[in-house]
């Protein structure tokens, strides 16, 4: 058994987390979610009112990035990381709309893609490892042995976010909720650094009716037959 690197990119709310979550505790590896680590950066410019306010500060977030730590701290009783920023645990926070509604404009500063590609990439050194993202498998990894693009009908997408939400106690709407995905995917496609699109070398793996335990053992079989 070698240990590998496993990259599984795509469009919002495809289910991409909960699958690379129970992949990397099968597998014994590190999962990362590089989505929270976006969503941190724009936690951090909306705090300071860089960005959802009525004129975007982009200048002064460049200016204080150096500035700004992101750590995943593991919390046994979750059994998954948290985010913390700046030493603050804010993994409840960058979940909700006010950060959704933002993100995708933070993660298209080219700046900010450098540090986060690069911290992302010191992760992966030692392989043995899960990362979802946008840009994993193209930017991130390019050499990952495994790498999965996820779809799903933006119906199915919206349909999952928008319980998330109510569990949450969001007050939002389903079609707020189907509006913000949408926009997020049409962003993240269209942005110029790293759009999100598929490797050449991925497997595309539409989900939209498939329930968790057979996406779980589709990619997990995946995985087994490259180790
Ligand atoms: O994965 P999640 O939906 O939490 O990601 C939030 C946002 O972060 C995405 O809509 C995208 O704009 C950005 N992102 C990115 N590249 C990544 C991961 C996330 O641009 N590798």
């Amino acid at each position: 058994m070698q240990n590998i690197t496993i990259a599984i990119d795509g469009y919002s709310s495809t289910g991409k987390s909960t699958i690379a979550k129970q992949l990397a505790k099968a597998l014994g590896y590190v999962y990362v979610d590089t989505g929270a680590m976006y969503r941190a950066v724009t936690l951090f410019a909306i705090k300071n009112g860089f960005i959802g306010g009525k004129r975007d500060n982009i200048n002064a977030l460049v200016k204080l990035l150096p500035k700004i730590s992101l750590k995943f701290v593991f919390n046994e009783k979750l059994g998954f990381a948290e985010m913390y920023l700046n030493d603050e645990n804010v993994e409840k926070e960058i979940r909700g709309m006010d950060v959704s509604r933002q993100v995708s404009k933070i993660a298209a500063v080219e700046e900010v893609r450098y540090k986060l590609v690069d911290m992302q990439k010191k992760m992966g050194e030692e392989k043995g490892i899960v990362m979802d993202g946008r840009d994993i498998g193209t930017v991130v990894f390019p050499n990952a042995e495994l790498k999965i693009f996820m779809t799903a009908s933006p119906e199915a997408r919206a349909t999952r976010r928008y319980k998330e939400l109510l569990d949450r106690q969001e007050k939002v709407s389903y079609a707020e909720v189907l509006q913000n995905v949408e926009d997020r995917d049409y962003r993240d496609s269209h942005r110029e650094i790293s759009p999100l699109r598929k490797a050449n070398d991925a497997i595309e793996f539409d989900n939209s009716d498939m329930g968790l335990k057979e996406q779980f053992e589709r990619i997990h079989n995946y995985a087994l037959r490259v180790i």
